[in-house]
């Protein structure tokens, strides 16, 4: 079998990472007979560069005729002073629209041997963290009307939070046919005590769930949920939530697990192309330097196995793998603490690529 993936390195850390991953999909390819070919494009910050526009052309139609998308990270302080519309960020929410990649799904573990690097008190960590996000993406927020105008004097700016029904109701059945393979529990979070948007997002959850007797579906404020995560992360299973709500509340559910550079994310659509990403960025601050953790990269391409190649026992040969090696007490300098052993982001791929062996 034969898999075209696009690779996107991007910006910052994303190429040194990105090859990690690389090395370790190639590996399973080896122990498996399975063949990748990879495409290199050009997306973000690096593009702009490059090309001016942050994702150029070539780049979209080599993605749309690839099996499925990796991706680094896009941005960084270079293009801050950038519009809205020119920003490397604008090629991550061209990706995910013009794909049709409207479900993001975001696990969130506490690996045993990680129980140390949360910042969560110790008997609350003990306990375990597993959870997976269901994250509106191509909604809300972030793709609804906007502008910014001189008015009375001063400036005002505006963007909508709008949703439709049918995006709803998608997002909500992938969230409850996640949590059928899980412990079928569903949180679904929004505003609904403030915005309109939310209080649609909550009957039409509401009336997707009639078709799943079997799930205990719980609705939560947002405001409540961010405190829940860190008051007793064990009470949830599937979150699902909007565009915005899911990004904030992804960054938080990562960072209880050791760190974010620890979680994966897959964006996926109709078809069985996907993007898969971690969902950290391109910490400029630590690019080059071989500092940075390559396992959510590394567990995104598992998830890509998983949900775009049917490739199941791959998937967990590679998230055995990472366990395996956290549980040798090899750390990058994120999820590092007392007596552990201090490994650089190469270091990190040669020994997870030798645990697959
Ligand atoms: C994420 C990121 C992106 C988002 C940015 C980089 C556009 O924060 O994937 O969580 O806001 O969706
Ligand atoms: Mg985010």
């Amino acid at each position: 079998m034969n898999f075209t993936i696009a690779t996107i390195p991007g910006d910052g850390i994303g190429p040194e990472i990105i090859e990690q991953a690389i090395l370790v999909l190639n590996q399973i390819g080896k122990k498996y007979g399975l063949s990748f070919s990879f495409i290199k494009l050009l997306a973000g910050g690096c593009a702009i560069d490059k090309t001016g526009e942050p994702l150029p052309p070539e780049t979209m139609e080599k993605c749309q005729n690839s099996d499925s998308v990796l991706l680094g990270a896009v941005g960084g302080l270079r293009w801050d002073h950038l519009g809205v519309q020119q920003r490397p960020e604008k090629a991550l929410l061209r990706l995910r629209k013009e794909l049709n990649l409207f479900a993001n799904i975001r696990p969130a573990v506490l690996y045993g041997a990680l129980k140390d690097a949360s910042p969560l008190r110790k008997d609350i960590a003990a306990a375990g963290i597993d959870m997976c996000i269901v994250r509106e993406l191509t909604g809300g927020i972030y793709f609804g009307p906007r502008g910014r105008k001189q008015r009375n004097g001063g400036e005002e700016a505006y963007d909508t939070e709008i949703y439709r029904s049918e995006e709803i109701e998608r997002i909500s059945k992938i969230a409850f046919e996640i949590s059928m393979k899980r412990s079928k529990k569903v949180t679904s979070v929004d505003k609904a005590n403030i915005l309109e948007s939310s209080r649609l997002w909550r009957s039409v959850v509401t009336e997707v769930a009639v078709s799943y007797p079997e799930i205990r579906l719980e609705h939560m404020y947002v405001d409540n949920a961010a405190m829940q995560i860190i008051r007793d992360p064990r009470q949830f299973d599937v979150i699902l939530t909007t565009n915005m709500f899911g990004d904030i509340l992804s960054d938080e559910a990562s960072m209880i697990t050791g760190s974010i550079g620890m979680l994966p994310s897959a964006s996926l659509g109709l078809t069985r192309l996907g993007m898969y990403e971690p969902i950290h960025g391109s910490a400029p601050d630590i690019a080059g330097q071989d500092k940075a953790n390559p396992i959510a990269i590394i567990l995104s391409a598992a998830m890509m196995l998983r949900f775009s190649f049917e490739l199941e026992k791959e998937a967990n040969v590679i998230e055995k793998a990472v366990a395996q090696v956290l549980a040798q007490s090899y750390r990058t300098a994120d999820i590092m603490s007392h007596r552990k052993r201090l490994v650089g982001t190469k270091e990190m791929g040669r020994l997870i690529v030798e645990a697959i062996d």
